[in-house]
């Protein structure tokens, strides 16, 4: 198929997508599979009709310029779009063999398995500790009282394990065992974006997704929370949206390309696109010609 190229005032050249752009054959499950995403704020539409599949305990990276709706579609994956009184969500996304907009979806359970760390920090106003262990308490995944010495187990053990495990998950144990219980707004920008990844990991969640977890954050905090989300990737399958092209080849195992009007114009393989990308659009965004 030839095809004419013009250039739009974006910067933008005119193509059409192509079927095969979109197409990624990976081994192993897909942790979430979406098909046929629109999403429309009031009138303006967001994102047109977007199909792909995430596969499980793997990084995936979101990629694109300013706009193009990598929020908009992160959001989609655990329903964080309902908060949005304006937003009209269109399509399917499956996980664990159900369809999370099926009516019967119960949103706090969903968004335990699916979890989201935002690009500011917001731990609670609490200390270390509380932080981990407050949703599993008011979960009740946490035996406490009666249930607790009933099992024979004192409800503090199991406290400190939980707080141990996902505090050492999310790569802060060193820096803090000793101040577990001094407030969580005490700890620096790094620190507090770690805690929240260890809260996220507090309800035994399969999926993260990361709204730019690093974009507030110095280089050495950027970096230890880019060695931890590989890390993280051997146990979650995680969903990164980020700006830093150089991240997104660091970390991702595959990179999905929105381009502005909220389309989904390229997925594959991270070497792929980032060496070889099919789209001459992705090829001009990643090379820095627009975006
Ligand atoms: N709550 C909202 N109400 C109305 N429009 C919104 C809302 N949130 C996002 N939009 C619009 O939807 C489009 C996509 O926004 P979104 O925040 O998903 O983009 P993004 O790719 O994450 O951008 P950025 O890189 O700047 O974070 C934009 O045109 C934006 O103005
Ligand atoms: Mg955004």
């Amino acid at each position: 198929m030839s095809q004419m190229e013009t250039q739009t005032t974006t910067g933008e050249t005119e193509e059409q997508i192509r079927d095969e752009w979109l197409e990624y054959d990976f081994e192993g499950e897909s942790a979430l599979s979406v098909e046929d995403l629109d999403v429309f704020y009031g009138n303006d539409q967001a994102l047109q009709s977007i199909s792909m599949d995430v596969p499980e305990k793997s990084v995936t990276a979101l990629i694109g310029p300013s706009g193009c709706g990598k929020s908009t579609f992160l959001r989609c994956l655990n329903r964080m779009n309902d908060r949005i009184d304006a937003a009209r969500v269109e399509g399917t996304v499956e996980f664990d063999g159900e369809n999370i907009y099926d009516d019967d979806v119960n949103l706090v359970e969903l968004r335990k398995r699916i979890g989201m760390v935002f690009q500011s920090p917001n731990p609670f106003p609490k200390s270390i500790r509380e932080n981990i262990s407050y949703g599993p308490r008011k979960h009740g995944d946490i035996d406490t009282g009666l249930v607790a010495r009933l099992l024979g187990r004192d409800d503090r053990d199991e406290e400190e394990e939980l707080v141990e495990r996902c505090l050492r998950g999310a790569a802060l144990w060193d820096e803090v065992h000793d101040r577990l219980d001094d407030n969580a707004l005490g700890l620096s920008g790094g620190q507090q974006q770690r805690l929240c990844i260890a809260r996220a990991l507090a309800v035994s969640p399969d999926v993260l997704l990361m709204d730019e977890p690093a974009s507030a954050l110095d280089p050495i905090a950027t970096s230890k929370i880019e060695d931890l989300v590989e890390e993280l990737a051997e146990e979650y399958t995680v969903v990164i949206v980020t700006h830093n092209m150089q991240q997104a080849a660091r970390i991702s195992d595959q990179t999905a390309v929105f381009l502005t009007g909220g389309e989904l114009v390229e997925y594959g393989d991270t070497d792929q696109i980032f060496e070889n990308p099919q789209s001459q659009r992705v090829e001009d965004y990643i090379t820095g010609k627009f975006g």
